[in-house]
């Protein structure tokens, strides 16, 4: 997705420009640009679109700006959603003066209507951008005598689309005008520049102090400071908030990538998402809340919405909330929720579980469930980001930055933030006694200690995975929570290795995909002790009779279920409810393993992006 970054206060900013992209890469991006202003009246425009080596080229032409004295500058990496990959189509975006320019996050959505006007009424366009209408929309505002911020203010209201975007003008070069509309965007501060960026990480080494706006606000940002407008034009207020990752975190800290640096910490992750979170009493506190447990005792539903591995974490807490709450749990993909009329009311739970806190379907279908009354709850990992600020409370997984576009740790702070606010759930529900809160959450907190425990096969897995590197399809097979742990196995090796894979509930092989298997395909079963064993046992059975290869996931004492030529990954045995955190982590591994071994880049898998804040 694209990434946004604006610095004004002077200096060597081409270098600030660049080096805030970078840290903006793991969004995804296929092209990269900057345009800054001189002292005299000056604009010059830098853009590259070459791939993933667009910012390799954009910093090695920025070096003519090195020792330029710069007013203010921005900067965009972009993924292309309207129009081609190419330098034409690359931010920033000039109006016809070429006086102008704009960098965005986001879709204009009636920007083709948009762009019928302004070609009709003169304008002409260099590229096939939504993004190019913003500039020839406030060059035409411009032309009415008024500055930029009131453009931006009026031109915002004409435009329809989550986006957020920032425009420079050579009329007041020294000043950026911001806008933000359910796409991300924070302001930060080091004293004596101010930068836009549109996440933290592109200004994480630069800013000591770091603002959030409001969705529909107009930002005015000079050297001397900013002014916040609401979208009525009444003046409005940003808020402050404490970043607490460092960009050492954000490091890949001697590991070869962030994939396996992430893989392996998902114990210290996990821990943290469950640290202090349960109260003597048996409560369990979320992060910021304005549903009271009276309200929460009048739900008599909860629906999860997520996209992704967030889905598989919310297909997890699906199965927890109804065992240990007795109350029904429906789970939809974002995407899907907000156009099917969901049956939701003030009664309804509405959970949204999202990594990133920004992924626009998940975003949206929050709104809907807001828009329909349900009390809604955040589980996300960026604090203070939009879905954090939209729903009524919020759990943080406290994961801290995943730079890997491939979820992992995220994913097991995510189904371990869910398992609390199942126990929270059935404490209020009075489902569960206290001390029954107290053992699960007990075992709990012993989990990542098993996490560790399977850590140590990291060079095992990749032995299994090299034997069945050749073959090219993998059929993932697990019940009841080995279900969504086996989707999830086989979304990460789908999305890093591009091998085909699937995953199934194991009850349903015969009722089709069994037709799939033959010699040729790898079944991974999941088949941890629980009460559906022998159930998988028979299951494996049918697929060792279409001579497909053969791997288990079990715990300790059933290493016997494998046959001559078959492998045992071996997981401890834990509550039945609380293995997919266990069990997820030998498959992220083997996908790793899977995608190193056919030369794949584990970080930035083709045609992805960390946060996806399109439709
Ligand atoms: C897979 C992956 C995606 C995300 C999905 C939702 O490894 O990362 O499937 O899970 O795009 O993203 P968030 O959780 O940020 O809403």
């Amino acid at each position: 997705m694209c990434g946004i970054i604006g610095v004004v206060g002077g200096g060597s900013l081409a270098k600030q420009l660049t080096d805030g992209l970078r840290r903006l890469e793991y969004r995804g991006y296929d092209s990269a640009g900057i345009v800054i202003t001189l002292p005299g009246g000056e604009m010059q425009r830098m853009r590259a679109a070459n791939g993933k080596n667009s910012l390799a080229d954009l910093e090695s032409e920025s070096q003519s700006l090195a020792s330029a004295d710069i007013l203010s500058g921005i900067g965009h990496t972009r993924w292309a959603t309207h129009g081609g990959p190419t330098l034409p189509n690359a931010h920033p975006h000039y109006d016809c003066s070429e006086r102008l320019a704009v960098i965005q996050n986001g879709i204009v959505e009636n920007f083709a209507e948009l762009k019928g006007q302004l070609i009709e009424r003169g304008h002409s366009f260099t590229s096939e951008t939504d993004t190019e209408v913003i500039s020839h929309l406030l060059e035409e505002e411009m032309n009415t005598g008024i500055t930029l911020l009131e453009a931006v203010k009026i031109a915002s209201h004409r435009m329809r689309g989550a986006m957020s975007f920032v425009a420079i003008s050579l009329d007041a070069p020294g000043v950026l005008i911001g806008f933000k509309r359910m796409a991300p965007m924070i302001l930060g501060t080091n004293g004596k520049q101010w930068f836009i960026a549109s996440d933290i990480p592109a200004i994480l080494d630069q800013a000591s102090t770091f603002y959030h706006l409001e969705d529909d606000s107009v930002v005015s940002v000079s050297k001397d400071g900013v002014e916040v407008f609401a979208e009525d034009g009444t003046r409005a207020e940003m808020t402050e908030f404490i970043v607490d990752w460092t960009l050492e975190s954000a490091e890949k800290a001697g590991f070869e990538d962030f994939m396996s640096k992430e893989i392996f910490e998902q114990p210290a992750a996990l821990r943290d998402t469950l640290a202090g979170r349960l109260r003597s009493s048996g409560e369990i506190e979320l992060d910021e809340t304005s549903i009271s447990n009276d309200a929460l005792a009048r739900i008599n539903k909860v629906f999860i919405v997520a996209c992704g591995t967030s889905y598989h974490a919310g297909m997890v807490a699906k199965y927890a909330i109804e065992h240990w709450t007795k109350m029904p749990v429906e789970l939809d993909i974002s995407s899907e929720f907000r156009y099917r009329d969901p049956v939701v009311d003030e009664r309804t739970l509405v959970v949204a579980v999202s990594q990133s806190g920004e992924t626009l379907d998940t975003l949206a279908a929050l709104h809907e469930a807001k828009n329909l009354g349900a009390q809604t709850i955040a589980v996300c990992n960026v604090v203070g980001s939009s879905m954090a600020r939209l729903a009524d409370s919020v759990l943080y997984t406290r994961a801290g930055p995943e730079v890997g576009v491939a979820a992992t740790k995220t994913h097991t702070a995510q189904i371990g933030a869910l398992l609390l606010l199942a126990l929270k759930l059935s404490r209020i529900k009075g489902q569960l006694y206290p001390n029954e809160i107290d053992d699960i959450y007990h075992e709990l907190v012993e989990i990542p200690g098993k996490i560790e425990e399977v850590l140590e096969k990291w060079d095992f897995i990749r032995s299994v995975a090299q034997v069945f590197s050749e073959r090219d399809r993998f059929y993932f097979i697990g019940r009841h929570v080995g279900f969504p742990v086996a989707l999830e196995g086989a979304l990460k090796l789908k999305e890093i290795s591009y091998l085909p894979a699937e995953g199934y509930p194991a009850g349903e092989l015969k009722h089709g995909p069994i037709a799939m298997l033959d010699k040729n395909a790898v079944v991974i079963a999941m088949a941890s002790k629980t009460r559906l064993f022998e159930k998988i046992v028979s299951n494996i059975e049918e697929v060792r009779a279409r001579d497909s290869a053969v791997i288990v996931i079990g715990n300790h004492g059933s290493e016997s279920i494998i046959k001559e030529g078959e492998y045992f990954i071996e997981v401890p045995q834990v509550h039945p409810l609380l293995a997919p955190l266990v069990d997820v982590v030998p498959l992220q591994i083997f996908a790793y393993h899977m995608a190193r071994i056919h030369g794949e880049d584990v970080d930035r898998p083709r045609n992805l992006a960390k946060t996806v804040t399109v439709e």
